[in-house]
Order: C-alpha cells, then sequence, then structure tokens
C-alpha cells in the first residue's frame, strides 16, 4: 500500500531523465545540517544503524555508522546536544526484545568518536527523558529501537510527539530507511511545525549520487542486476531497461528467466509464478537485456559439492544453478569495463561460497577497472565489494540496499520531500 502510493510508474513516453533532474533539484534544494545553528540546542538525528551483527551480537560491518559520523560530528563540534535513533532488525513491536537492542551501536560509535556515547534503554521513557536533560553541549546519546514501540511501524503521531517532544531539530540522515514512512522517519518531523527538518550529509550524498548518475548518464549505461529474487526487481528492471544500454541479469533470478525461455533448471531457486513476468520483460527489452549463457551449478548447496558448468537451460536434474559460468562472467566483465556509468544491484552467484563467488568477481573486478561513473546499491552488492576488496575503488557505495532500489524504480521519498527547502 505504502509502495504503491509513492511508485512513480513511466511509460515510455515520460521524460525519465527530467523526472531525476527535477529530483536533484529537489534534494539540493533541501536545507541540510549545516545550514542550521546548533549550539545548545537538542538535534534528534534519524540515523540508519541497523548494522550486521554475528551470533553473539558482535557489529561485522559498521559502515553505516562511519557513514553517518561527518553529521554526527558537524554537530558536536558545534556544540549541539545530539540524540541518536534508529531501528535494528525487524522485531514485533510489542516491547524490548535483547537481540534487536541498540546498546553495541553506541560502544562502537563510541569508538569511532574516540569518547564514551551515552545509551537510553528506553526511547521516550525515563531513563530517555534523564539522559537528554543532562546532555552538555558536544555530547550525544543512542536512544534504543525506536521498533521495539509498536508507534513506530505504525508511523503513529502520539510516539512521534513524544520523540520530537525532545528535540529543537530534527535531521535525517538515515539514508537506508528513506523509503519507510514509520513514525521516526515522517511523523516525527511532520509534528515538529516551525521547527527545522533537514537533511544529513549522508542523506544528501547518496540521492545526490543516485539521482544525478540516472538523470545525465554518461553513456554506455549498463546496469547488473542479480540476486535471488526476479520479484524484488520488477519495477528496477523496467525503469533501468527504459535508460540504461544495457541491462546484464546474474544471480537467482537468471533462473527464473531461464525458465522463461523454457530452460531446464534442475532444483535451482525460481520463482514459477512470476515466469510470465520474465516472459514480458524479455519481450519488452530487445537486445538489453543480457541473460547468461552458460551456469556453473552443484549438486548440493555447499562449496564441496560436484560441480559442473553447463549451457544456460540445460541444468539436470538433481543439480542447482549458483553462480553465471565462466563464459558469462568474461563476456559481463567485457562489457562493464567499457561501460562510462555502471549501476550494480545483487550479486552474480553465492559469493560468501566459493568457487561460486567466480562470477560476482570478475564483475567487481571490471567495475573496479573500469574508468567510468560506478554506484553500488546497498545490502548484498555493497557487502561483496567490501569482501572483494574494491570498495574504495568505485564512485559510491550506498549503505542502503532496499532504498537505492527504491530510488532505481524512481520513487520519492515521502521522508525526504517532507523536509525544509533550502
Ligand atoms: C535496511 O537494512 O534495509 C534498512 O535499515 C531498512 O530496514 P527494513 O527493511 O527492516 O525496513
Ligand atoms: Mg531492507
Amino acid at each position: 500500500m505504502f509502495r504503491a502510493s509513492l511508485i512513480i510508474t513511466f511509460d515510455v513516453s515520460v521524460s525519465v531523465s527530467s523526472f531525476f533532474r527535477k529530483a536533484v533539484k529537489r534534494i539540493m534544494a533541501k536545507k541540510s545540517i549545516a545550514d542550521v545553528e546548533v549550539q545548545g540546542k537538542v538535534v534528534l538525528m534519524r540515523v540508519d544503524f541497523n548494522v550486521p551483527q554475528d551470533d553473539a551480537g558482535a557489529i561485522t560491518d559498521d559502515r553505516r555508522i562511519r557513514m553517518a559520523l561527518p553529521s554526527i560530528e558537524s554537530v558536536l563540534k558545534r556544540g549541539g546536544k545530539l540524540v541518536l535513533m534508529s531501528h535494528l532488525g525487524r522485531p514485533k513491536g510489542k516491547g524490548p526484545e535483547p537481540e534487536f537492542t541498540l546498546a553495541p551501536t553506541a560502544v562502537r560509535l563510541g569508538e569511532l568518536l574516540k569518547s564514551p556515547v551515552a545509551f537510553a534503554s528506553d526511547t521516550v521513557g525515563p531513563d530517555a527523558e534523564q539522559k537528554i536533560k543532562t546532555l552538555k553541549n558536544g555530547e550525544v546519546v543512542v536512544i534504543e529501537n525506536v521498533r521495539f514501540n509498536p508507534g513506530e511501524k505504525d508511523g503513529e503521531t502520539v510516539y512521534a510527539g513524544k520523540l520530537a517532544g525532545w528535540a529543537d531539530i530534527y535531521c535525517n540522515d538515515a539514508f537506508g530507511t528513506c523509503h519507510r514512512s514509520e513514525a521516526s522517519m515522517v511523523a516525527v518531523p511532520k509534528v515538529m511545525v516551525g521547527k527545522p527538518k533537514v537533511v544529513g550529509f549522508l542523506v544528501a550524498k547518496e540521492i545526490q549520487y543516485l539521482s544525478e548518475t540516472l538523470s545525465n548518464p554518461q553513456r554506455p549505461f549498463v546496469a547488473i542486476l542479480g540476486g535471488a529474487k526476479v520479484s524484488d526487481k520488477i519495477n528496477v528492471i523496467k525503469n533501468l531497461l527504459s535508460i540504461c544500454d544495457t541491462v546484464l541479469i546474474g544471480g537467482a533470478m537468471a533462473y527464473t528467466f531461464s525458465l522463461a525461455e523454457d530452460g531446464q533448471v534442475g532444483k535451482s531457486l525460481v520463482e514459477r509464478d512470476k515466469v510470465p513476468l520474465a516472459k514480458e520483460l524479455i519481450g519488452m527489452a530487445g537486445d538489453k537485456l543480457m541473460l547468461p549463457e552458460d551456469t556453473h551449478c552443484g549438486d548440493a548447496f555447499s562449496s564441496d559439492c560436484n560441480k559442473q558448468v553447463v549451457a544456460s537451460g540445460k541444468i539436470p536434474d538433481g543439480w542447482e544453478g549458483l553462480d553465471i559460468g565462466p563464459a558469462t562472467a568474461k563476456k559481463y566483465a567485457d562489457i562493464v569495463r567499457e561501460a562510462k556509468t555502471i549501476i550494480w544491484n545483487g550479486p552474480m552467484g553465492v559469493f560468501e561460497m566459493p568457487p561460486f563467488d567466480f562470477g560476482t568477481q570478475a564483475v567487481a573486478k571490471a567495475v573496479a577497472e573500469s574508468s567510468g561513473t560506478s554506484i553500488i546499491g546497498g545490502g548484498d552488492s555493497a557487502a561483496a565489494i567490501e569482501q572483494l576488496g574494491f570498495a574504495d575503488k568505485v564512485t559510491h557505495v550506498s549503505t542502503g540496499g532496499g532504498a537505492s532500489l527504491a530510488m532505481l524504480e524512481g520513487q520519492k521519498f515521502e521522508a525526504v520531500e517532507i523536509l525544509d527547502e533550502a
């Protein structure tokens, strides 16, 4: 319901690039945290500290925290009192669930800032109240997971009013959550009538990179789309087919396309109910849409299974596709290396499980070698590019998985739209 109201459907007659040019203007017209006087003021900043953790609760990737540092430090250095709020994971929304506590993120932030960071064990309760009231200029407190309160998911105004009550200034620096309309993203700034509501540096940078790239791409413009499901990327594929020169498909979603071409997929992961849609996409794409020509498959989902490379659509019974094959990897890498603009979202295979990281690795290396502008979507593709050591050789790695996909679909973000114009 929420998504439907925000999706902008493009038909061929609509100028996509003019939409994105407007989007750039719009975001650049938003007031930024740098534009407000924060000395002695309480700044309520929505960040996305939804970071991956291992079973013991240790943070395995702190990129989202590091990427929020410019906004955080800007407030602290200028003598603001900073209250950070975020969600972590998907708790039930019925009170505290220890495995979803934000406490480890406060510790990690303290390490990055090289000074202790306070943590409040609630969001609108007595601990938050006491810790926020006693904040001194230049100090920061992280409050507990906003999704522990049912009002967060519901986008409810009573809860939002209480959160807003802490603050003189609202700042959205949670790019990874900008496609959500939860209370801390939308209702909170909405109730802060008459108070400054601004974007942080991370949100501004992410939206600017993505929208500028889409509105004014140097050509050839190549999109690489992978991951497990076609259903996650239907609108992205449709939108990108209308603006890119080539869309390369990898990952398990390639097997659903293979089924649409009457291929044999063995026991590969497929979405049978999406076959008609895959047929439709193949039909509308002409030769812009490239599908793998070979597949690296295994007889079990493990590194040490028996393996073989077969032509696409020729996966034997009892075998499953786990990566693009070497011929496809080479072909895709050649195309990517020559591209002047590259957008990548979703791995080409099971990159966490060598040797099925080969295709993702070949493409990542080609992205790193290309001289063009390269934007890597968040989530798995960001993890892959980091893990493979190429993160500093691309133009931009997004901190948002779902949010960057939403931008590639052409969605507008209410959470940004409602903030103050510059
Ligand atoms: C994400 O990791 O995608 C963001 O933090 C948003 O989380 P969500 O998908 O649970 O809303
Ligand atoms: Mg998500």
